[in-house]
């Protein structure tokens, strides 16, 4: 059957992954990607699709409705996957009502255009929320996230998540929306934008700048290549139940010192460096207000009912990565001769 998506958010991160995947994979599908370009969102991750017949992107914000209902009745959408949104814990203590803006209103935008477009003719049709695990808050030592923990966020940002997914699902129970969620562990890889860890660490490293390690470095997250969250979207996408959550994560838990360490010897080894010799530049800095100490998912439901699992180990994953960044100097360079450099040395005090 004809399926005309809107991927929201697809010129951000893992937006480009799952929107490529979907224009590579499916050539019957109309693929038409949503973004209002935010510091964010940068077109150049999908300049090998861009020419495609199947592709189309649409400048907007999800925040405003009437141009957001315009462009789902204009394109006879039948299915939303939706990523669009402020996506950095470090923003979001800085600057929480963007997130509140972004992550809730134009979230309940787009459900109310979709709704309304449907008119309660949901055949052929779906609403697929993605999301993050940092919804559930913080582990202690032990335990796993699965789908049944309760939401106990605490920064803005996963407070700002937790209450669009709350929406989302709120929509499938109030109007029969068709919807699904899923939340994701931490992703790592190609196009991610140099203010979460491993990219800012791999750019700090090539240029011998400090690397800032919060707090002891103690806490844990559990960590995906992006490839294989887009894989996994796309099963949920086809494979999915309505109403359904489904867990995504690597199996993968690190310790930030550790992983940082592993990172280091990595991109000592392919700079041609000594290896270890970077291990000098780790900087311990003031902690993140109200930093989650853990996050760790249960992704048994994702693999036992709808097959999917990781597909690549996370030593291959990090030197796959650190030698994108080392061939792609051009795009780094793009984004940190910009604004990047206000907010960098606004956040880190250098
Ligand atoms: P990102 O910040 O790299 O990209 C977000 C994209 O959304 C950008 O292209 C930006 O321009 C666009 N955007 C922001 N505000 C918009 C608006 N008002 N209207 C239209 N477009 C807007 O984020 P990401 O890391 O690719 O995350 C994508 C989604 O996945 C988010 O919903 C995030 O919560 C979720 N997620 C991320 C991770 C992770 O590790 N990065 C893990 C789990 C879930
Ligand atoms: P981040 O990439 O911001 O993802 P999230 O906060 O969504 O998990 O951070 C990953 C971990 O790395 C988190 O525990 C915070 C820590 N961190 C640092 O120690 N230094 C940094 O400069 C950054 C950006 C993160």
């Amino acid at each position: 059957m004809n399926k005309n998506i809107l991927i929201t958010g697809g010129a951000g991160f893992i937006g480009s992954h799952v929107v490529r995947l979907f224009v590579n994979n499916y050539p019957d599908y109309n693929i038409i990607n949503l973004d209002s370009l935010t510091y964010a969102g940068n077109l150049k991750n999908l300049t090998d699709i861009e020419g495609k017949s199947n592709y189309k992107f649409i400048k907007a914000d999800i925040c405003d409705y009437d141009s957001i209902k315009s462009i789902i009745i204009n394109n006879e959408i039948t299915h939303v996957i939706h990523l669009a949104a402020e996506s950095h814990v470090d923003r979001s203590i800085k600057d929480p009502f963007s997130f509140a803006q972004t992550n809730i209103m134009g979230t309940l935008s787009l459900l109310q255009a979709a709704k309304e477009y449907w008119n309660g003719d949901f055949s052929n049709k779906l609403f697929y929320h993605i999301s993050t695990d940092e919804v559930y808050g913080s582990l202690g030592e032990s335990g796993f996230f699965t789908e049944e923990t309760k939401y106990d966020p605490h920064s803005p940002y996963s407070a700002s998540k937790a209450s669009s997914d709350h929406f989302v699902r709120a929509f499938g129970d109030t109007y029969g929306l068709p919807v699904i969620l899923s939340n994701c562990s931490n992703n790592y890889g190609p196009y991610q934008f140099p203010e979460k860890l491993i990219p800012l660490f791999i750019n700090n490293i090539v240029n011998n700048k400090p690397l800032p390690v919060y707090g002891k470095g103690e806490n844990v997250r559990d960590w995906l290549y992006v490839v294989d969250h887009a894989r996994a979207i796309d099963t949920i996408f086809h494979k999915g139940k309505l109403k359904e959550t489904y867990n995504i994560g690597g199996f993968n838990e690190w310790k930030n010192i550790d992983l940082i360490k592993v990172l280091i010897k990595v991109a000592d080894r392919l700079l041609g460096r000594e290896e270890g010799t970077s291990e000098k530049l780790i900087s311990y800095v003031q902690d993140r207000a109200g930093h989650d100490l853990r996050y760790a998912i249960d992704a048994t439901k994702i693999k036992d009912e709808l097959e999917w699992e990781p597909s690549l180990q996370f030593e291959e994953g990090i030197e796959k990565t650190i030698q994108w960044y080392l061939e792609n100097k051009e795009w780094l360079e793009n984004i940190t001769s910009g604004d990047y450099q206000k907010y960098y040395s606004e956040m880190y005090q250098k």
